[in-house]
């Protein structure tokens, strides 16, 4: 073979690779978010999160909103939030083959919904979570003055686990306070179902249980989360406001009850822990925490290949 001919096939092998490998990411499954609470898919910080994201693993992003956004968020009960998130879901014909789930907040509940309770939707491969009140809050995120926290006060006042506030008041799904458990067992009508507290539903850990990665990630000086330890999976022991339990010397991981030791005793949950405030993640923390779980190919992520600015916030919440 003359050398101009290698030189051709070499120089088109190159331009064939450049071609294929590149865009490598180009096959990888698509990726959903649901946001956080006082949030909306029309909000320029969710935006962009899901731009940067696409852009960096070329794969397709969709915002899923739950009703009206801002307002719902705060007041729709999460079995209803679940079971809109999981109808939008089937009719998405982009997810069929699998997709992975991002969720913000609040918006991970949503997405832990929809992997355990959605009947026939479609596959999730990975549910990366950013600062997800998995384990329960014990206040109320967000609250200051204004319209809608005069309602929850007096929501609150009126008892966190009776039927009104559980029907008017989303967080209310999720705040479990730990001196109170009779009544949050009795009362709070969508954590204890998911974390499987009281009754246990095999189908429920059957799903939560194969995903392929259950990515973690705890802010550090998260103050909207109490304790920030829920997100991942830790918190206060049954019965006081003392110390808190990490995740692994809870009941609920100790007796598996959805799953969560089997897939970290299978290397597949990732506790992830960042500096900031409450969903304050950096473009660095994104790309190195986020990102390796929405491409099929991590082999061929170039990380040096993405221009971005750092570790500087992303700035996801601009409605606060
Ligand atoms: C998308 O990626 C390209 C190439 O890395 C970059 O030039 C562009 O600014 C990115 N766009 C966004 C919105 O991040
Ligand atoms: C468990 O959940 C599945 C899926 O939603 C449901 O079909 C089944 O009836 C539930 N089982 C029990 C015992 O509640
Ligand atoms: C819980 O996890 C921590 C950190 O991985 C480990 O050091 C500790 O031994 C574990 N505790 C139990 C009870 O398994
Ligand atoms: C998280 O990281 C910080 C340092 O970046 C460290 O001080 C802290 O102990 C870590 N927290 C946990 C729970 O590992
Ligand atoms: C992943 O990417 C690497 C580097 O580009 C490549 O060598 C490898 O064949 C790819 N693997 C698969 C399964 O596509």
């Amino acid at each position: 073979m003359s050398y101009l001919k290698h030189l051709l096939i070499i120089s088109a092998a190159i331009s064939l690779a450049a071609l294929f490998l590149f865009p490598t990411t180009a096959n990888s499954i698509p990726f959903v978010v649901f946001h956080g609470i006082s949030d909306s898919c029309r909000n320029r910080g969710v935006t962009h999160f899901i731009t940067v994201l696409s852009n960096w693993s070329g794969s397709e992003g969709y915002c899923i909103e739950i009703g009206n956004g801002v307002w719902d968020s705060w007041t729709m009960p999460f079995m209803q939030q679940t079971a809109i998130a999981c109808e939008k879901v089937k009719q998405m014909s982009e997810l069929s083959d699998g997709y992975n789930i991002i969720g913000l907040s609040q918006g991970n509940l949503v997405g832990r919904g929809v992997v355990e309770l959605c009947d026939g939707g479609p596959p999730v491969r990975n549910l990366i979570s950013l600062a997800g009140p998995h384990a329960g809050i014990a206040a109320v995120p967000l609250c200051g003055s204004g319209l809608v926290c005069i309602l929850v006060d007096f929501l609150i006042e009126l008892a966190i686990y009776g039927n009104y506030v559980q029907e008017h008041l989303a967080p209310a799904s999720y705040i479990k306070i730990p001196t109170d458990l009779d009544q949050y067992k009795k009362g709070c009508k969508f954590l204890p179902k998911i974390n499987n507290e009281i009754h246990k539903n095999s189908t429920y850990k059957k799903r939560f249980s194969s995903l392929d990665n259950l990515v973690l990630i705890m802010f550090e000086n998260d103050v909207i989360l109490v304790p920030k330890e829920t997100s991942w999976f830790g918190y206060f022991p049954d019965g006081s406001w003392e110390t808190i339990l990490p995740a692994n010397e809870t009941t609920l991981y100790t007796e598996d009850w959805i799953g969560l030791k089997a897939l970290d005793e299978a290397g597949k949950v990732k506790y992830v822990n960042v500096s900031g405030g409450h969903l304050d993640i950096s473009y660095d923390e994104m790309e190195k925490y986020v990102l390796p779980y929405l491409v099929e190919n991590t082999t061929a992520l170039r990380l040096s290949d993405f221009e971005h600015e750092g570790k500087t916030l992303i700035k996801l919440y601009d409605s606060h």
